[in-house]
Order: C-alpha cells, then structure tokens, then sequence
C-alpha cells in the first residue's frame, strides 16, 4: 500500500468534547461559551476527558510553569487515550494559546490553537482540523466574538456574564495586557440581554466579569453602576456581584450602588498587591497604600458590612523584609474576609522579569506562609464574627451528607443548611455555627424572589 508521505493522517469529526478551563473566573466563562458553541453544532458533552473525541484544554498564563503545565497535560490526554487505542482531537485555548501560538503546533502537535478573542471560531478550526488544514487563530480581531456565540440556555444558579475584557493598566509583573489585549467593554444592551437569558436559564446570581471590571463603560458616560441599577430591575436576579477590580477604577457611583441597590451583594475583591509604596511603584500599580486604605474606609462607610477580599504578591524583585513587613501590616489594618496569595512569577515579555534582584525561592516560600497565615486568621475572625446574622443563602449544590446543602452567604462564605432544599433556592437563614473557611446556618423561610 502507498499512502504519499505528505497526506495528513485521515480524522474524523468529533462527536463528543470535553472543556476542560483552568484558572480565573473568565476562563470558566470562556469554556462554558466554547461548550455551548460545541453543542450547537450537534457535538455532545462529557465529563470524561479521557473518552472524549476532542479535548479542549482551556488554558491559563497567570502564574508558574503554565505552558510546561499544558504541555504535560497534552501528553496525559494522549497517553490515557492512546493506552485505549483512540486519538482524541486536541484543542488548546485560552492565554497560554495565545502567548505560545505556533509553537504549541510544532512542539506538541495539537490539531488546533486558539486564543481568548478568537474561540467563537471553534467550531470552523475544528472541521479545519478534520480536514488536516492547520488551524491557528489567535487574531484579538476589533469585532467583539460574543455577538457570534450561540443563546445561553441551562447555567448553574450562580452564573457567570463577562463584561470587560483586557486590561491597560500594564502592572509590571502581569501578562494580562499582552495575552487578553487592551480593554474592551461589551455593549450595555447585550450584557443586559445576556443577564436576561441567564435569568431565564435559571441564574439567580449573575456575577459580571472582567479582567478590570469596574473599568467598563458604555463610551458615552455610563459605567458599571449603570449597569448593576439596570440588572437590579431584572426580575427573578436576586444577586449581583462583580470582579475582578482596580483600586483606581472604584467610581464614587459604584460606591454609591453597594449602598443603595440591595441585590449588589456586599462583597469587593480589590486587589492591592503589596503594601509597600516602594514595591507598589515599582510594581506600576498606580495607586499608594494610603490611597488604598482611604479608599476602603469610603467604601466602608457606604457599606459597613462589606466583605473584602484581594490578592497579593509576594517577593516581587528588590522586596526587603521591612517592605513585606509593610503588606503584613496592610493586612492586619484592613482585615480581609478572604483573599488569595501567591508568590511571584516571572513572566516571559513583562517588565519585572527582567529586574535583577529577583528573591530567593525559600525567602519567597516563607513569606507566603507568614502572609497566608494572617490572611487566614482575619478569615477564620470574619467567619466567626458573622455567627447570630440573618442571611440570605442561595443553594448551589448539595452537602455531602444526606439532606444537607451547600450555599453562599452575601459574603462569599460557603454556608451549609439541612432541610428539604433545592439548588437555585434562596433562603433566609441565621448562621450559627463558624468554621475557619465554612459556616453552619438555620433555615427561617425561603426567601421572597
Ligand atoms: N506572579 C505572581 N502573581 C501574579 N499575579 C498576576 N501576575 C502574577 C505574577 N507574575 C496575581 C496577581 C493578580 C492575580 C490574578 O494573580 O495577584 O491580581
Ligand atoms: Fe494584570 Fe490586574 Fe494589573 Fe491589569 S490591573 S495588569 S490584569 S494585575
């Protein structure tokens, strides 16, 4: 038999996908949409990424050996497939997609690459793929992709809705701006189309995303605030909340919205990063410590029981003990309800990658463990403070044990209540009982809609 050396090996179309996203919020979004796209074309879902005929590995650069990561994970896929006889189709999206382009074709063989602004075109690389055409497309094209996704149709009760994408704030250490390009916001009509959809799909909790959220705008005057007060009149949506934001982009309406509109839940994930105003320059964050904490003291006084929450860096290039002394302090000052540590990364292309004075891995492992022990004293504090308030509890799935379910609070804690529950139920509960990282509540009456 002669098969010419060139022809690409014969695929056929796949008939069932597997999404599987790492990383933020966005990504999770992202996957959910390429699921939906998928879907549409009549391909069917499974939870098995190991008897799937395409895998799409949503990807994620953020942090630590992403790509070496993916390429791992490729190589896992492969391997337990390949032990069954089969070759599933492999897709990578996501940032590492878009960062690495190319040369995940070359280096792992994938059948497509495929960036964040670019997966509404799924389906086509796809059949590209099955064809053996090679199928790349990381263009960040002006053209939004979201008005070429399909209707969203059955979404958990606590849904995603990405609003903004990209950022422009270009902090030293972050890929963000070059893997998800400059900021672009969604049109209000179709956010609040989609927040509809959402709502008939079953979400009572549409949390709006976006690398910098609070940054969104219409372009004629109208920000975020505009859009939560239009949400709020969305019958049925009982919660809004929104991430990930920018200390320079917390408008005074947005502060004013946590005090007047009662389904903006009290909750604010406001990275600060380091609490060194050295660290903070150098990190190009464009706010100080002092303008940080000003700031939570205004947000405070508009809304006394708001949780906070935020993000860190530690051993950020030339940061001396006294300048992480400085974030410990920051932390014990503002008393976060929960927030996320990690420690630095280089990353390929930033501009603190190539600062001299990077730290020392121990220096930067004991750091962490002297931060994420303040961080989870203040969030066992806060969890224990909330013991005796009355609540509402939306269920999202249920307990481990028979009759129990699992929920959250309007701070963002896991609450666990017994009783004869439904996922998408909104209860008015009394926490009584305190954990470290969950709570125990009292069912009163499922809340009002
Ligand atoms: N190294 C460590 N952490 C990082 N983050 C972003 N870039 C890096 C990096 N190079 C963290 C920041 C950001 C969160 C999403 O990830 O804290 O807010
Ligand atoms: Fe990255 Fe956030 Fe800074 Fe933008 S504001 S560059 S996403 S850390």
């Amino acid at each position: 038999m002669s098969v010419p050396a060139k022809t690409p090996p014969q695929k056929t179309s796949p008939k069932t996908f597997h999404v599987k996203s790492f990383g933020c919020q966005m990504n999770v979004y992202d996957g959910e949409r390429m699921a939906e796209l998928m879907a549409a074309e009549g391909m069917v879902a499974t939870d098995d990424a190991h008897t799937a005929d395409l895998v799409v590995l949503n990807t994620c650069h953020i942090r630590e050996k992403a790509t070496e990561k993916v390429y791992s994970d490729i190589g896992r896929v492969r391997k337990v497939a390949g032990a069954e006889g089969r070759t599933p189709m492999i897709a990578v999206a996501g940032c590492v997609a878009q960062a690495e382009g190319e040369e995940i074709v070359r280096r792992a063989k994938v059948d497509v690459v495929v960036g964040p602004q670019a997966y509404h075109n799924l389906p086509k690389l796809v059949a590209d793929a099955v064809s053996g055409t090679a199928a790349l497309d990381t263009d960040m094209p002006l053209a939004s992709k979201f008005a070429a996704l399909p209707a969203r149709r059955k979404v958990a009760p606590g849904a995603f809705l990405t609003v903004q994408e990209g950022c422009d704030k270009f902090c030293t250490y972050c890929v963000v701006p070059y893997t998800r390009g400059a900021e672009i916001s969604r049109p209000f009509a179709a956010i609040v189309d989609e927040a509809k959809a959402l709502v008939d799909a079953g979400a009572r909790e549409i949390t709006l995303l976006g690398q910098n959220v609070n940054a969104w705008t219409d372009g004629d005057g109208r920000g975020l605030h505009d859009l939560i007060r239009a949400l709020d009149r969305i019958h049925g949506l009982a919660r809004i909340r929104y991430t990930t934001s920018h200390p320079n982009d917390m408008a005074q309406g947005l502060i004013d919205a946590h005090r007047d509109v009662e389904s903006l839940m009290p909750f604010l994930h406001l990275p600060v990063q380091a609490g060194s105003d050295r660290v903070l320059r150098a990190m190009n964050r464009q706010h100080t410590r002092d303008g940080y904490l000003r700031l939570l003291d205004r947000i405070r006084a508009a809304r006394p029981d708001i949780a906070l929450s935020g993000d860190f860096i530690v051993g950020f290039p030339g940061e001396t003990e006294a300048e992480f002394a400085e974030t410990l302090s920051l932390v014990d000052a503002v008393g976060y309800a929960q927030a996320y540590s990690f420690k630095y990364s280089p990353r390929p292309g930033t501009p603190a990658a190539t600062l001299g004075e990077q730290i020392a891995a121990e220096v930067m492992d004991e750091r962490l463990q002297r931060l994420q022990a303040a961080l989870n004293r203040d969030q066992a504090a806060f969890n224990a403070a909330s013991v005796g308030r009355e609540c509402s509890v939306l269920i999202e799935r249920r307990g481990k044990r028979d009759g129990q379910w699992l929920g959250k609070s309007p701070w963002l804690q896991s609450v666990h209540v017994v009783g004869p529950h439904a996922i998408g139920d909104v209860l008015d509960v009394t926490l009584t009982q305190a954990g470290p990282l969950s709570l125990t509540g009292e069912v009163r009456a499922l809340a009002a809609a």
